[in-house]
């Protein structure tokens, strides 16, 4: 049996397969930040095609930690019942479902608010983004009980694992970044300090909640003086050492300009994931440009993840996995109603 379609774990989670539909921003929800007939549909489907495991989008701690006023949000009450509808339908097609908790820091574009930041650093100059304020101590100890918060609305919900959005230049990712993070206190200054936040966040959802917890980062900001990898194997290695389960290796989105991006070709970010894999040994994923089964099979024979996100690739072809089941010639994974199809 192929690698990519036997099961494996993150944490005590067993998946069907090492197919992960990595969280994608589908900008369908209103103000209520409640999930909509849209997102239940969509995550469903991708269970019905048989996808290991569903990531849903990056999904506020508050409003004003939204990156639009269409995202998701988990900060009250009521938005838990919609989650729960959409839990319910993925696990009746066997796939498990996690969900993405963020904060989108100085890259809220939501129009009421005034968006949150290490440093009062705006993400652009030509005024498409609003100069952000800088969170006192006070701030800090709020942020981490909204993530708390929000992930015992997500255990409520029914998610089997819960991941924590520290890439892409978002709030944490902020933190992480010399680039971004000017402060002088305890979270700022050395790569001890700017992982702080991110550290305790895990920590505080590791002891509190009874998930398995995903961390998500930017390997890379493609920055001079920036963050990198070797900041990412650092921080990799103190979020297993405090029992966080799976790191989700993506790369990028933490600067406007991003001088040293590669050419974006096909795998382009999974060198790093490899690279984060030789030392820890909690499962990684790799992320960016992987659209074949081939590719995810080559990846997980050579070692470089444990596990193969398909994003744009999957909101392509919702079947996506019985394409891959056909190509490995293991038709018994391909769904009954479907297997005409794939003669
Ligand atoms: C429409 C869209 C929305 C996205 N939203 C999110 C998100 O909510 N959270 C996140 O971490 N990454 C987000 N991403 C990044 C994807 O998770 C993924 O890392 C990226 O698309 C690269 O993988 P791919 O080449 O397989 O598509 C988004 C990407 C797309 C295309």
């Amino acid at each position: 049996m192929s690698l990519l379609l036997s099961s494996n774990n993150i944490g005590n989670c067993e998946l069907k397969n090492k197919v992960v539909m990595p969280p994608m921003c589908m900008y369908k929800s209103d103000n209520s930040a409640k999930i909509k007939p849209f997102h239940s549909f969509h995550y469903t489907s991708r269970a019905i095609g048989n996808v290991g495991l569903i990531m849903v989008e990056a999904t506020a701690i508050e409003p004003r930690g939204r990156i639009s006023n269409n995202d998701l949000g988990l900060w009250e009450d009521s938005q838990i019942a919609g989650h729960k509808q959409v839990v319910e339908q993925v696990h009746e097609f066997g796939s498990k479902i996690a969900i993405q908790l963020a904060h989108a820091g100085r890259k809220s574009l939501v129009k009421q608010t005034t968006p949150l930041a290490p440093s009062s650093i705006p993400f652009d100059t030509n005024g498409s983004f609003k100069t952000p304020q800088s969170l006192d101590l006070e701030k800090i100890a709020l942020v981490k009980q909204l993530f708390l918060d929000s992930a015992k609305r997500a255990k409520e919900a029914g998610y089997d694992i819960l991941e924590l959005h520290a890439a892409h230049g978002y709030l944490l990712c902020e933190f992480l970044s010399p680039l971004t993070n000017e402060r002088e206190d305890i979270y700022g200054g050395s790569l001890e300090n700017r992982c702080r936040l991110t550290l305790e966040i895990a920590k505080l959802l590791k002891e509190q909640i009874d998930l398995p917890l995903i961390v998500r980062i930017s390997a890379s900001e493609w920055k001079e003086n920036g963050w990198d990898i070797e900041d990412s194997i650092y921080l990799s290695k103190e979020l297993e050492n405090i029992g966080v389960d799976s790191i989700h290796v993506s790369a990028g989105g933490n600067q406007k300009e991003q001088d040293l991006m590669p050419e974006l070709t096909a795998l382009y970010q999974c060198d790093y994931a490899k690279k984060i894999k030789e030392n820890i040994n909690i499962p990684v994923i790799a992320v960016g440009l992987i659209t074949t089964a081939k590719q995810g099979e080559t990846l997980l024979e050579e070692k470089v993840c444990d596990f193969v996100a398909y994003g744009r690739e999957l909101l392509r072809d919702s079947n996506l996995v019985f394409k891959f089941a056909k190509e490995f010639n293991e038709k018994e994974l391909i769904d009954n109603s479907y297997l005409r199809a794939y003669l």
